[in-house]
């Protein structure tokens, strides 16, 4: 499957890639790259044929937009490529709305990623975060209102509970105006638990899914050895404080980490590729986001829509990283769907 095998971002008309370019490392200190590399990573992809690029107005405090921007425009390339960028992070400590999803925040932040972006409008705008307390019914007013204005031409959700993206989209289906067309949560091979809840929801009300750290922030590549990873040796982004405050080596993600490695070898594939290739195997999958530190990293990951798992690799990589059956879904097993349907295994539409 090549990277110009494009499909259309959840139900809607705009078209993207499989793998989108993630530039949260575009001009971050220590785990980041310079604006040199970012600019070759930029041009690797879409050289490549990529069309899908991402930021936010808190990567690098903005520079990983002016960074996006000045690429872009060099190049002549804002009516190919679909731009996405997030706000909801607050830029100016002391000032409640300088943050968040109120409209007071979220024009403030588009004029400031306009401008940086170098455009006058964006693609895709991400909620980057849930802030808990504004109504959903403020924020699609306010995402309606810049989508008629022309400043953006989509919207999506990233990280924010399945209730609210539904209440969000449903709210949105109902009244027959613009809804959101995907969403933005952490999934790999480390963190499934958006099966439970989001894929089944965005699968049913048309939103494409979008995962971010698909290789749970380098430590599906195999760099780290598990007896020293937590004495924050090595070289990489994990080796220091987490970014999101989180930790990758716990005993169960170096169980998956052992299975992955089983499964490269007997494919001959890097660990990175094929962590990739699982997840481009998921249902609801539409665009996964890539990050990379340097060049050849980017380029190593775009081959992974090469590999075709199997039904026993994927088996086995589903098995050490499935997760807990919890109520109310002990019920959606096969045993008590034959018992449901008088001995029949019963499927639905999807
Ligand atoms: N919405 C959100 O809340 C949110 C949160 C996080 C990220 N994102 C988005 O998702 C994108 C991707 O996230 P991510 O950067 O965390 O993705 P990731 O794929 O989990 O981690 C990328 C990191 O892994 C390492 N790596 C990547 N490819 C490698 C390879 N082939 N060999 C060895 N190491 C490799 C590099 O770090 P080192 O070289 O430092 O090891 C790279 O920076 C971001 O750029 C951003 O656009 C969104």
């Amino acid at each position: 499957m090549p990277l110009t095998n494009f499909r259309t971002l959840g139900r809607s008309g705009l078209i993207v890639n499989p793998l989108a370019l993630g530039t949260m490392t575009f001009g971050t200190p220590r785990w980041g790259s310079p604006d040199d590399v970012c600019e070759a990573i930029f041009n690797a992809y879409v050289d490549a044929g990529g069309n899908f690029v991402d930021t936010s107005d808190i990567y690098a405090g903005g520079h990983s937009e002016e960074l996006l921007g000045r690429f872009v425009a060099q190049r002549q390339l804002r009516d190919q490529v679909v731009l996405a960028t997030k706000f909801t992070w607050n830029a100016s400590r002391g000032n409640p709305n300088a943050g968040g999803s109120g409209r007071k925040n979220i024009y403030r932040a588009l004029e400031g990623s306009l401008r940086r972006l170098q455009t006058d409008y964006v693609d895709v705008y991400w909620l980057h975060a849930w802030d808990v307390v504004t109504p959903a019914e403020e924020l699609l007013q306010t995402f309606g209102d810049l989508v008629r204005a022309g400043k953006i031409r989509y919207f999506g959700l990233s990280d924010v509970p399945a209730w609210f993206m539904t209440q969000v989209a449903v709210l949105a289906q109902a009244h027959g105006v613009p809804g959101p067309i995907a969403v933005q949560p952490e999934y790999s091979l480390t963190e499934r638990s958006i099966e439970r809840e989001h894929v089944p929801a965005a699968r049913a009300l048309g939103l494409g899914v979008v995962p971010w750290s698909p290789l749970a922030g380098g430590f599906l590549a195999g760099k780290y050895a598990r007896q020293d990873a937590d004495k924050g040796s090595g070289e990489g982004r994990l080796s220091g404080p987490s970014p999101l405050g989180d930790t990758k080596f716990t005993d169960q993600n170096w169980r998956v980490l052992d299975v992955l490695r089983t499964v490269a070898g007997q494919l001959d594939r890097p660990l990175p590729q094929v962590a990739l290739a699982w997840v481009a195997a998921q249902p609801g999958v539409s665009s996964i986001l890539l990050g990379a530190s340097k060049v050849a990293q980017l380029r190593a990951n775009l081959a992974a829509l090469e590999i075709k798992l199997t039904a026993e690799q994927l088996r086995a990589l589903d098995q050490v990283s499935t997760l807990e059956l919890v109520h109310p879904y002990q019920i959606a097993t096969p045993e008590v769907n034959r018992s449901i349907f008088g001995g029949h295994a019963v499927r639905g539409w999807q």
